[in-house]
C-alpha cells in the first residue's frame, strides 16, 4: 500500500508513490500548469521541441509524458518524424494523454505507454531523439534513467532535458522560493492536492544542481551540446547528444 502523500520526500524514493501522486493530480494537470506558470508552460514546451533536431523517418520518445503535451507540441513541429511514444508509469495522465491523441486524430501516429524511466521497455539504439520535461527530477533512480536514455537513442542521437532548477542569484532564489512555497501549495491546494504541490518546491531543492546534471549527463555516455534558460535560471532546457 502507498503510504500517505503528506509523507512524500523530497528526493522521490518510491515510484508506487509517485504514480499515485500523478494518478490524483491528473485530472487538474493541464489547467494548473498554466496557471501557475501564467501559460509560459507552453512557450517552454516550444522552445524545447524547437531542440528537437529534423530527421525525416524519425523516431521520438517523450519520457514522463504527463498529458502529452511534449508529443503533441513535437507532432505539429517535427512532421518529419513517423514515431512518436509517449512513456509514463501514471496511468491517469496516461489516459489523458490517450484522450488528446484521439480528439486530434492522431491514435494512429503516437503511442502512450506505460513504463518507467528507469526501465524503458524499447529496444536498443531504436530512438533519434529522447525528451523528458518536468520529468526527470521525479524519477527515483536518476542515473539508471540517464542510462536508460543512452541505451534506447542511436548513437549521435539527441537527448533534451527540461527541468526547474534554483536560480543562481540569491534575489531570484529568494523569490522562488516565496512563490514555490508560499503561492503554489495555496493554489495547487484550492484546485488539487496541496500535498503534491509543496512536493514540488521541495523536490526542485533536492535535484540536480545544472553541474550535477551534467556531471550526471557526461557519465552516461552524453554531452552537452545546447542550453536554454528561462525565469534567470529557475528553469532550464538542456539539450545533449550520445556519444558515438
Ligand atoms: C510534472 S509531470 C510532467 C509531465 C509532462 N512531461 C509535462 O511537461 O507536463 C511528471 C510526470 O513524470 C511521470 N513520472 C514520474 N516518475 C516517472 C518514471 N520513473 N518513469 C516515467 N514517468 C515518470 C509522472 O507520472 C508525471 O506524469
Amino acid at each position: 500500500m502507498h503510504s500517505t502523500l503528506s509523507e512524500l520526500p523530497a528526493r522521490p524514493s518510491n515510484e508506487g508513490q509517485i504514480a499515485a501522486m500523478f494518478d490524483r493530480i491528473a485530472p487538474r494537470y493541464d489547467f494548473l500548469n498554466s496557471l501557475l506558470s501564467l501559460r509560459q508552460d507552453h512557450r517552454w514546451r516550444n522552445r524545447m521541441v524547437s531542440l528537437i533536431p529534423y530527421k525525416p523517418a524519425g523516431s521520438l520518445l517523450d519520457v514522463a509524458t504527463g498529458t502529452g503535451d511534449v508529443i503533441f507540441a513535437a507532432m505539429s513541429r517535427r512532421k518529419e518524424y513517423t514515431t512518436f511514444t509517449g512513456a509514463d508509469i501514471s496511468a491517469e495522465m496516461l489516459a489523458l494523454a490517450g484522450g488528446k491523441a484521439r480528439e486530434r486524430q492522431a491514435g494512429n501516429v503516437v503511442e502512450f505507454r506505460q513504463m518507467s524511466a528507469e526501465k524503458l521497455e524499447i529496444a536498443d539504439a531504436s530512438c533519434d531523439c529522447v525528451t523528458i520535461s518536468f520529468g526527470l527530477r521525479n524519477v527515483v533512480d536518476k542515473e539508471a534513467a540517464l542510462g536508460e536514455f543512452a541505451r534506447v537513442l542511436r548513437p549521435k542521437g539527441t537527448l533534451i532535458i527540461m527541468e526547474f532548477f534554483t536560480p543562481r542569484s540569491n534575489l531570484m532564489a529568494k523569490l522562488f522560493d516565496f512563490y514555490f512555497h508560499n503561492v503554489l501549495p495555496v493554489i495547487g491546494g484550492m484546485f488539487s492536492d496541496k500535498a503534491a504541490y509543496a512536493y514540488l518546491p521541495r523536490s526542485v531543492s533536492a535535484f540536480y544542481s545544472p553541474d550535477q546534471l551534467r556531471g550526471a549527463l557526461y557519465r552516461a555516455g552524453f554531452l552537452v551540446n545546447q542550453e536554454v534558460s528561462f525565469l534567470f535560471g529557475g528553469c532550464k532546457i538542456i539539450q545533449a547528444k550520445r556519444l558515438a
